[in-house]
């Protein structure tokens, strides 16, 4: 993104967003780039994170057919085929903006599922335009960012881009998890508080009685953020209760995951009502928050598959078992994780074993700056591991 893009002469926004900027200490010149960053919707954070420093060399085969894929956190398949046909069944109405109730569907579903009323829901086309949006609507100047270091860098990013304070706490030492109380300490004053939970990249697990700490303790004005990106690879309790008790709290969820939606986009947001209207004011234009219909219509659906998100998740658990038993009969070390990933840790740095993966076809996922001798693996299907065992068998030969 160019710095011309950062002029006012770019900006979009309505009067209302305009006067909460400025009174939250953004100036003229964030304008334009608020702007952009919301105009980039479900695409702003992946680009941002793809633009990370720690990103190391793209794979040489990346999008190859026969490349085993297992280094981007995607499902290694799409979604649950009863689902897809519900898509598929609404593409002739396609022709309709509305051809049913397929986003009250949706959202029923959802509410039905979380316990919450329908009014605490926010669908969007992932879950990365509303983590942008969090952090425009409760940081600025003044009011910082605080996240887990390693963790996703779309909140640093986007921090980055809007020259907001931006502070990273270490996972905690014991068991990698989130140190929300480092985090506090370090920023007592910050305007987000970002949780991964699991967290990306290590798959651990932030205890939702840490997070409510977090949220009893935080500055007035502030939120906590809770990105459940990938909790139902966990299965692990959510944070959405204390959306329903009216905390200071947002909580993500993305259908790009387990749910095997990544292209097709889709997302939830859970918060009060007023904490949505302040991620909405933004855009004055409801169109922006329409959705594909395919996407509604087989996210509405999956969220019922009760069985098969526990099916799928245990497929995944197999294909983790599997790959952390070869690792640890090779005796390289990883970080225990509760998700569809883990960090395993090398005699080298990660850029020079991933690009080795590569000459085998298997791309592997990237660093982080903080541990640039380690790299996140996605667990595919038991297939896409076996071949990453025997591809790290030669690799490390
Ligand atoms: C923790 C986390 N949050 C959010 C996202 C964004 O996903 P999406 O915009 O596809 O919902 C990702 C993507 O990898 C992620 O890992």
């Amino acid at each position: 993104m160019s710095d011309i893009l950062s002029d006012e002469a770019c900006c979009t926004l309505s009067g209302d967003a305009r006067s909460d900027l400025l009174a939250r200490g953004y100036s003229r010149r964030h304008f334009g780039r608020i702007s952009t960053l919301l105009g980039m919707g479900a695409a702003a954070a992946p680009l941002l994170a793809r633009a990370a420093p720690s990103a190391g060399p793209k794979a040489a085969f990346v999008g190859h057919p026969d490349m085993v894929r297992i280094g981007s956190n995607e499902c290694w398949t799409g979604p649950f085929p009863d689902a897809a046909q519900a898509g598929i069944a609404v593409i002739p109405q396609g022709n309709r903006y509305e051809p049913s109730d397929l986003r009250q569907t949706l959202l029923f579903n959802a509410s039905q599922v979380e316990g919450v009323p329908v009014d605490h829901i926010q669908p969007w086309a992932g879950s990365s335009d509303p983590l942008c949006r969090s952090i425009v609507s409760f940081a600025g100047p003044g009011r910082g960012v605080v996240t887990a270091n390693p963790t996703y860098e779309a909140a640093w990013m986007v921090a980055k881009w809007l020259n907001v304070k931006l502070t990273r706490v270490p996972l905690r030492a014991r068991d990698q998890a989130t140190d929300v109380r480092g985090m506090l300490a370090a920023d007592p004053h910050a305007g987000v508080y970002y949780v991964c939970s699991p967290n990306n990249p290590t798959g651990t697990i932030t205890p939702v009685e840490d997070i409510e700490w977090l949220v009893d303790n935080k500055p007035k004005g502030s939120i906590v953020v809770v990105d459940e990106a990938y909790l139902h690879f966990a299965g692990t309790p959510s944070a959405i209760p204390m959306v329903k008790a009216g905390k200071d709290v947002i909580v993500l969820r993305t259908f790009s995951k387990l749910f095997g939606m990544a292209g097709l986009r889709l997302g939830l947001c859970f918060a009060r009502p007023d904490i949505l209207s302040k991620m909405l004011r933004y855009d004055g234009n409801y169109l922006s928050y329409m959705l594909p219909v395919t996407s509604e219509a087989i996210g509405a659906h999956s969220l019922l598959m009760a069985d098969a998100i526990v099916q799928r998740r245990n497929e995944m658990i197999a294909a983790r078992d599997f790959t952390c038993a070869h690792l640890k009969k090779r005796g390289i070390p990883f970080i225990p994780s509760q998700a569809n990933m883990i960090m395993v840790q090398w005699s080298k740095p990660a850029a020079e074993v991933k690009a080795a993966f590569a000459a085998q076809k298997v791309e592997i996922g990237r660093s982080w700056e903080i541990w640039p001798n380690r790299s996140r693996i996605t667990i595919g299907s038991m297939a896409n591991m076996q071949a990453f065992c025997t591809a790290l068998d030669k690799v490390m030969a």
